[in-house]
């Protein structure tokens, strides 16, 4: 049994699937006991907004809060409220851990291109958060395989309250690339030529570009209590049909999120374009 009830900005997708036009770019829920929360953001300024709404409401009720966060360039306006709103003395990060998905191996910290350079840069610092609480992989540890495992009991210790996440236009979460295991922990990856060249445009040259990186694996990132996915932009809109309405597969390893039980996902209209349009098919 399935209804179809309608609130503000919202559409609950879970793993029956049913066939719907989602032709409306708000006042959306699908309730048919689901898991996932699916946001239709008016613009990218409103994908912001309700991510970081959700997460402030989460640190005030638990200035306590594991907040796992991500890199890439969907976070860095979230980063900018997170700011703004500390700066206003609002909220405060004293007693925040935070960790992050993944770092480039073989980088300085402090290279320009590093995701602790990142991380810095567009959040730590402006920020009253204690770099102490603040957890990046060491993409120059001596024993990488220790450093992976390390990383996985660190995670099971101090489990994130909540994790952000992007996508990748594959389907991609952190580096987990498709056709990497559900099952995978904390690993170290090949990147592949795509992403090495997709992430050239950061590198003086292609060749600066590191070719391997640490990344938390899917079984890792499934062990948040609540996932926030934030997509925008048309070059995503596939990858979140596939994430939340495709099948459950390695092929898209952002799929693997329909299996968790507190997932929301925030996309923009141009990210959100193939969910409300195609729909859903019967199975
Ligand atoms: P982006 O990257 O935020 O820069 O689009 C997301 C990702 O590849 O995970």
């Amino acid at each position: 049994m399935w209804k179809l009830t309608i609130i503000k900005s919202c559409l609950i997708i879970n793993r029956v699937k049913l066939t719907i036009r989602f032709n409306l770019l708000e006042n959306l829920l699908v309730n048919n006991g689901g898991n996932m929360r699916f946001f239709l953001a008016k613009d990218t300024k409103e994908v912001n907004t309700i991510a970081y709404n959700l997460i402030r409401a989460e640190i005030l009720r638990n200035p306590k809060i594991v907040l796992g966060l991500a890199t890439g360039s969907t976070p860095l306006g979230l980063y900018k409220l997170m700011i703004e709103d500390c700066k206003r003395g609002n909220v405060s990060y004293k007693d925040v851990k935070t960790i992050n998905l993944d770092e480039y191996i073989g980088l300085p910290d402090n290279h320009p291109q590093s995701y602790h350079t990142f991380m810095y840069e567009n959040l730590f610092k402006d920020i009253d958060i204690d770099l102490k609480n603040t957890k990046i992989p060491n993409g120059n540890a001596k024993d990488l395989a220790k450093e992976c495992a390390d990383y996985t009991a660190y995670i099971d210790k101090y489990t994130p309250d909540i994790q952000l996440l992007g996508i990748g236009s594959n389907g991609h979460i952190a580096f987990n690339e498709p056709g990497t295991s559900f099952d995978a922990t904390t690993h170290v990856v090949d990147l592949k030529e795509s992403t090495i060249k997709d992430n050239s445009r950061f590198f003086d040259s292609i060749d600066d570009v590191p070719k391997q990186a640490i990344t938390m694996g899917i079984a890792d990132i499934m062990k948040a209590k609540m996932i926030i996915l934030l997509a925008t932009g048309t070059s995503k809109t596939d990858a979140v049909y596939n994430a939340v309405l495709g099948p459950i597969s390695e092929d898209c390893p952002a799929s693997a999120l329909q299996l968790h039980n507190n997932v929301v996902v925030v996309a923009d209209p141009n990210a959100s374009f193939m969910v409300r349009t195609k729909g859903v098919n019967p199975q």
